[in-house]
């Protein structure tokens, strides 16, 4: 058994993940004792009282479980990807918010020029990416508004998170190359899961449970 004091702090990924991850969440029998997604609040209490979760966006989730000021996480495998993961355990793929990682690039696209310029959110994964396979890019680093940046002239392809593919249609863009199928996982801070092992593993199957239902 765990010891009642243990605490364990869960940071999840505002937006699309945190609709599919509460679900789960409720099914392991952790339920936030508010409306998490209209609340300005950060962190809630459940109703497990040994477990509290904290919201932000998916780029922050590996800092704050990396760090300890969270022990575990769920986030995108893009974000971890682009984070660099080595200082964490990824124990659960919760096979939510499916997405790819893809180059796009216009659908009339002119023969590019000697050093292809790609703009990204994920520069660190497009950079590993290109040099991995010996193509030099020129890289732009945007937050946003990614779609639209061949079409202004600022880059000839793009790296994004691509769905449904009805934001690159939009914006004559087409799908080229696939970087890494995405989905939502679980991660665990090294020491909170030496330390806590006990809850956080009780945690674990039950959240992998919850995924395996929903999965089929
Ligand atoms: C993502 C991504 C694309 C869009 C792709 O943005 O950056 O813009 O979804 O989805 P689709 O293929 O179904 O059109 P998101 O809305 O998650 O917000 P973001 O721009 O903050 O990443």
């Amino acid at each position: 058994m765990s010891s009642a004091t243990e605490t364990v702090i869960i940071a999840l990924t505002r937006g699309r993940i945190l609709e599919e991850t509460l679900p789960l969440l409720r099914e392991a029998g952790i339920e936030p004792l508010e409306d998490m997604r209209n609340s300005r609040k950060l962190k809630f209490a459940t109703s497990h009282e040994q477990v509290s979760l904290l919201v932000m966006r998916g780029s922050d989730v590996p800092v704050y479980v990396e760090n300890g000021a969270a022990d575990m996480g769920v986030a995108g495998k893009d974000m971890l990807l682009e984070y660099g993961g080595e200082g964490l355990y990824e124990p659960l793929d919760l096979g939510i918010a499916h997405c790819r990682l893809m180059i796009a690039a216009p659908t009339q696209a002119p023969a590019p020029g000697a050093r292809l310029r790609v703009a990204t959110k994920f520069t660190g994964i497009a950079k590993r990416w290109f040099a991995e396979q010996g193509r030099q890019v020129e890289l732009i680093k945007l937050n946003g508004a990614l779609e639209i940046a061949p079409a202004m002239g600022l880059a000839d392809a793009i790296v994004d998170i691509v769905d449904t593919g009805n934001t690159l249609r939009a914006n004559g863009l087409e799908p080229r190359e696939t970087i890494a199928e995405i989905s939502s996982r679980v991660i665990v801070n090294k020491a909170s899961m030496k330390i806590k092992s006990r809850l956080i593993r009780a945690i674990l199957e039950r959240l992998a449970a919850s995924a395996k239902r929903h999965s089929v």
